[in-house]
């Protein structure tokens, strides 16, 4: 049996990590072996790049390094963690992938997205997430609701994943329109769902969208 694969984007404080929560939740219950994930990172090696990446010291990279890192992190994921817990027939749930490497570095930063479509096609080797939930949000209230979360976290200053949140908000929204226009490219695959709904009323909306694909695998 093959698995479903799924993947949660947007910008920080969207509801992406509270969301597949409760979706992984929901599955785990209806029987289905889930596995939730997230990028950077995945496997312990990638958790590695993604210090680099995301913490507030983590390193002043150029674009095309900080591209390069994540698509050193994302194929370890893909190879040993995505593709084989697919091929075992497990729901996978990843709290981001590459649709936020065109997102951020791509409309975000302006990185060349042709260039991002052709590491795609080295490192994913056809690997297409079955379905995409785009959580949008304004970019001011995500980074609010982000910065409450951070200031929740007992991280020290150094371990504090803050490197994008700490951009201008002309970058996130950038990005909000970026991951909007990922969408139209791709109705079939993605699922924008306005992230300014209650907890619930987003998880239900995920929910009835999984099971209707998973009816028709
Ligand atoms: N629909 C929602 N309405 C209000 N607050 C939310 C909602 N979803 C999540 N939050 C809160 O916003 C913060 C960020 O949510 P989180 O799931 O961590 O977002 P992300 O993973 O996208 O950055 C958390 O404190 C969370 O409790
Ligand atoms: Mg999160």
């Amino acid at each position: 049996m093959a698995g479903l694969f799924i993947t949660f984007e947007g910008g920080e404080g969207a509801g992406k990590t509270t969301q597949i929560n409760r979706l992984a939740e929901r599955l785990t219950q209806d029987g289905h072996k889930v596995v939730t994930t997230r990028e950077p990172g995945g496997t312990p090696e990638s958790e590695k790049i993604r210090d680099f990446l995301v913490q507030r010291e983590g390193g002043n990279w150029t674009p095309c390094a900080e591209v390069l890192l994540l698509f050193a992190a994302r194929t370890m994921h893909v190879e040993k963690l995505i593709r084989p817990a697919l091929e075992a027939g497990k729901v996978v749930i990843s709290d981001r992938f590459t649709d936020s490497t065109r997102a951020y570095q791509g409309y975000g930063h302006g990185f060349d997205l042709k260039t991002i479509e052709s590491l795609e096609a080295l490192v994913l080797g056809g690997l297409v997430p079955d379905l995409t939930f785009i959580l949008d949000i304004d970019a001011k209230t995500g980074l609010e609701r982000s910065g409450r979360r951070l200031a929740a976290e007992a991280l020290s200053l150094k371990q504090k994943e803050d490197r994008f949140e700490n951009l201008d908000i002309t970058f996130h929204e950038r990005l909000r329109a970026g991951f909007l226009e990922i969408a139209k490219n791709a109705p079939e695959r993605c699922l924008v769902i306005d992230a300014m709904q209650s907890v619930e009323d987003i998880a239900q909306q995920v929910a009835e969208a999984v099971r209707a694909r998973l009816r028709q695998a």
